[in-house]
């Protein structure tokens, strides 16, 4: 089992962001619920090196408080209370918590008086904090130091130094906290010892030899969808399998320009993945065709998809299992506590996926992975910075970006438009830096003059936003410039439109597709 570092959630919306930060020094994380049994994490020796408690909306002596078997404190490992977290201290080794007078909020600054506490080893005396609490430490826990002050709080950190035990009043984990990495990794290496073993590198070999026992001599299904995560996955499992990997690739008629092509020619010819190539392209555009209300074109696409992905997986003949690109933030079980918007992140499409009835085993290699991190293995497997930094693209394709009726004029002249769109982002090199850039086909046909001519044509929409998870998202302010780069060659390249806008809105009020 890898050397680790629990942490046990008590309800915070930066609980992911630990994990991810401990794993950035190259230590495994594993999140818990706050009431996980003592002996249950003792089980997880030796590899438990540490715990964190993390943070959460919740005062600790509310009747309903999420609180930890207090064991925890007895399991002789080293211990971060992060916020919430001192607060737990404070209520279960003898200190005192109460209401701060206004809540601390915002940019702090932390005088650290003891220049010898591990946590804060080769960091300045002033560091800039991050703090985000109601609730604060009057008395100090049994046995504790005060290390660093705060304008707002003499007890902003404190040690237990014969326990290992130490406290956070300011979150070390957020990009506002700018030096909070060096803290956790001080933590995390020199407090509980970790070595720097978590890389991309390493865990190829691991999950290469775990997917080899579960799979065993059996043959391995896989919806390959040309995003990042089933992309991954397939490279993953054709290192691991070779030959007994099948991966079903659906041409819908609903993807961008080349992107078909693409799939065929990384998977297909450069890494000689088994390519079950599906073209049901006219199957999808006959019954969506004369269908205008969004909702029912999802729905036609989403069923339509399990039926052609159902056949094609009997063609792929004897196979038992069904790969899925499952990442870790789908499967920690999400503390629900009120106020904790965490817990109501959790991905609102794709929900249900394929019928219960096919009856396959799964193998999900990304399951304990991040997303930076399945970005990260998949430019150790070798795979092209397109696929791995690819934006997220919708299900239903270009449908929900063809608005009313999809057809295929329509949709050439959409692919032609968004291809430019695509491409001179990527000249001015902001691509990569936005969340998702795209063209939207508007029903709205307007007059213009072209040449010497009148027309009558459509209109279209470019779409920039920039996001942390699609759940929000600020439209982008792109330079003029390229906007009238990009105007100019899609009206002079592309047949059909002749007016082009730019969609000035957020999420909320909108939501990133338009439909
Ligand atoms: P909305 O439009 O709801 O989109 O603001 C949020 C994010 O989800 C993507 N999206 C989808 N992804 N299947 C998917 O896999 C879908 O049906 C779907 N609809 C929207 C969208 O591109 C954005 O990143």
């Amino acid at each position: 089992m890898n050397e680790q570092i629990i942490i046990l959630d008590f309800g915070s919306q930066y609980t992911q962001v630990i994990a991810r930060r401990i794993r950035e020094c190259n230590v495994y994380s594993t999140i818990l619920r706050y009431d996980t049994p003592a002996r249950a994490i003792a089980a997880l020796a030796p590899a438990a090196k540490g715990l964190i408690l993390s943070g959460g909306p919740s005062s600790v002596y509310d009747a309903a408080a999420p609180l930890p078997d207090k064991n925890i404190f007895k399991l002789g490992l080293p211990i971060l209370g992060i916020c919430y977290g001192v607060q737990l201290f404070g209520q279960f080794l003898g200190g005192k918590v109460e209401k701060g007078l206004k809540r601390e909020y915002g940019k702090g600054t932390l005088t650290v008086n003891d220049p010898q506490c591990a946590l804060f080893r080769h960091l300045p005396r002033q560091l800039q904090v991050w703090n985000s609490h109601g609730d604060k430490l009057t008395r100090l826990p049994r046995d504790f130091v005060v290390v660093a002050t705060s304008e707002n709080s003499d007890y902003a950190a404190i040690e237990h130094p014969k326990k290992k035990f130490f406290g956070l009043q300011f979150h070390p984990e957020v990009a506002h906290t700018p030096r909070g990495k060096e803290v956790l990794s001080n933590f995390v290496h020199d407090i509980c010892g970790c070595g720097k073993n978590w890389t991309m590198r390493r865990y190829i070999d691991q999950a290469v030899e775990q997917i080899r026992a579960q799979v065993g001599n059996e043959h391995v299904i896989l919806g390959l969808s040309g995003g990042v995560d089933s992309s991954v996955a397939a490279a993953l499992l054709h290192k691991a399998i070779g030959s007994h990997l099948t991966c079903i690739f659906v041409n819908n008629g609903l993807l961008r320009a080349r992107e078909a092509e693409m799939v065929q020619e990384v998977f297909g010819r450069h890494f000689k993945i088994k390519l079950q190539y599906e073209d049901v392209a006219n199957l999808f555009l006959k019954r969506l065709k004369g269908v205008t209300e969004p909702e029912r074109k999802r729905k036609i696409i989403g069923k339509t998809f399990i039926e052609v992905f159902q056949a094609a997986t009997q063609r792929a003949g004897r196979a038992k299992f069904l790969a899925q690109g499952t990442l870790y933030p789908d499967v920690i079980e999400s503390v629900p506590i009120a106020g904790n918007p965490a817990a109501l992140i959790k991905s609102h499409h794709n929900v249900g996926g394929l019928p219960k009835k096919m009856k396959f085993r799964l193998v999900e290699p990304l399951r304990c992975l991040f997303k930076d991190e399945v970005r990260l293995l998949g430019l150790e497997l070798g795979l092209p910075k397109e696929i791995v930094y690819r934006q997220p693209f919708p299900g239903p394709g270009l449908a929900v970006r063809c608005l009313g009726e999809v057809t295929p004029e329509k949709l050439q002249v959409l692919r032609r438009a968004d291809a430019i769109v695509v491409e001179e982002m990527k000249a001015s090199g902001l691509y990569y830096k936005t969340w998702q850039t795209f063209a939207v086909l508007l029903p709205v046909r307007s007059v213009g003059v072209q040449g010497d001519e009148r027309t009558y044509d459509w209109t279209l929409a470019i779409r920039a936003v920039e996001s942390q998870d699609g759940m929000t998202a600020d439209w982008v302010k792109l330079p003029y410039d390229l906007l009238e780069k990009v105007s100019l060659r899609i009206t002079n390249e592309v047949r059909g439109l002749n007016r082009v806008v730019l969609d000035l809105t957020s999420k909320p009020p909108g939501t990133i597709e338009w439909e």
